[in-house]
């Protein structure tokens, strides 16, 4: 078993920068991600060659999953500018070196899925210092990684498997409500109106 980290992927294509919270898995001194169909990684990573792996607090996760802009920084070594996040605690840059498509059934319906093989042409550490860990940190990107799901179009899910992960939210934003900062509360709240507006 692969140890699966939350980074965010940037990419470019076009002069369009983009940021997305992905899992992605080390192997064989590749880097590994499994992009949906669908997302504009997976539409960047079709054509571009090279991404960055942002290392960052789970806060920013979850605004990569909420927005695409932000005050991106470019990596300028080689010809195509790679941007990067500012708010990184370490960012590793990426050259793509394998694309496979594979389809995957799950409770999620079936999904085309492409598996991008990285190998890293070079890494920077940024001078923001980790902050100490916090409950609703994990449930925020617990509500996310949900949320991404239910907001996607390509994925159809029964109404029985709806009502589970909305009780999830609500669960984890109780305990949100409790322990963590405003921050926290808000981009939760986005995420539940965003998908209550859905129903
Ligand atoms: C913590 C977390 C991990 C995620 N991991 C993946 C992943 O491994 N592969 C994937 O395709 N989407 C993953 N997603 C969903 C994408 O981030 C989501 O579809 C996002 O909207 C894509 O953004 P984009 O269209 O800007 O690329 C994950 C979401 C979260 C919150």
């Amino acid at each position: 078993m692969f140890m699966i980290y939350e980074v965010v992927i940037a990419t470019k294509k076009d002069d369009r920068d983009n940021k997305a919270p992905i899992g992605v898995y080390f192997k064989d001194n590749k880097i590994i991600m499994h992009l949906f169909y669908g997302s504009h990684t997976y539409y960047n990573l079709l054509t571009e060659d090279y991404f960055s792996v942002n290392v960052v607090h789970p806060i920013e996760l979850v605004k990569a999953v909420l927005e695409d802009e932000d005050d991106y920084l470019y990596y300028n070594k080689i010809k195509s500018k790679i941007p990067y996040l500012k708010n990184s605690y370490y960012v590793i840059f990426c050259k793509v070196i394998g694309r496979k498509f594979i389809e995957k059934n799950d409770i999620f319906g079936k999904s085309k899925m492409m598996i991008v093989e990285g190998e890293e042409i070079d890494r920077i550490y940024l001078k923001n210092l980790p902050k100490p860990y916090n409950r609703a940190d994990g449930l925020l990107v617990e509500m996310a990684v949900i949320y991404s799901r239910l907001t996607n179009k390509n994925v159809k899910l029964n109404e029985k498997d709806k009502k589970e992960f909305i009780s999830e939210l609500n669960k984890y934003f109780s305990i949100i409500k409790k322990v963590g900062s405003l921050e926290h509360k808000k981009l939760a709240e986005v995420m539940l109106k965003e998908i209550y507006n859905l129903k």
